[in-house]
């Protein structure tokens, strides 16, 4: 089922998500598929279950290609619980990001450009991979939503935040 997106000011996009603790479970499995038809029917490049008002720490990402992101590499498809990030170098790369819970908008974020990510799938089988550049951004992104950390709140040069056809024209506006 798609499910709406809360959008930034909604006090429970600021909240602390808590553990899955059950694997396998029905629950699990009706909100990674409700979480996955509203990310494609949405075109986004991630969600996680506190954008669907679902206080777990849960989040998906992946693409073969976006129309949201036209430039960046594949990701391959992942459903990620429980996530642990930890960055494998300290270089900081920034770039643009938008969220499906800020929609039209656009802001520049830095990042660790190199991460380890670690956690679970749906089945319990765990998950291991060092990643950089876009696909790490993007779990960062994705696993800040479990924090209640919206990516505004990680800009540090505000004039680079703005509506997304008026920064790039409005090729760029599909949302
Ligand atoms: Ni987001």
């Amino acid at each position: 089922m798609i499910r709406d997106i809360l959008r930034m000011g909604d006090p429970r996009l600021l909240s602390l998500a808590k553990p899955i603790e059950s694997f396998g479970t029905a629950q699990l499995t009706k909100l990674i598929e409700d979480m996955r038809e509203t990310m494609i029917a949405n075109d986004g490049a991630g969600l996680a279950a506190p954008q669907i008002g679902v206080d777990l720490r849960v989040v998906m990402f992946g693409f073969e290609s976006n129309d949201r992101y036209p430039d960046a590499a594949p990701i391959p498809f992942t459903v990620l619980v429980n996530p642990q990030l930890t960055p494998l170098a300290d270089e900081i790369e920034e770039g643009w990001e938008g969220c499906l819970s800020l929609p039209g908008l656009r802001g520049w974020v830095p990042r660790f450009t190199r991460l380890r990510y670690r956690g679970f799938d749906a089945q319990g089988n765990a998950i291991d991979r060092s990643v950089e550049g876009f696909h790490a951004r993007v779990v960062q992104h994705e696993c800040d939503h479990l924090d209640g950390v919206l990516y505004p709140m990680r800009m540090t040069d505000l004039s680079r935040f703005g509506f997304t056809d008026v920064l790039f024209g409005d090729d760029a506006s599909a949302e």
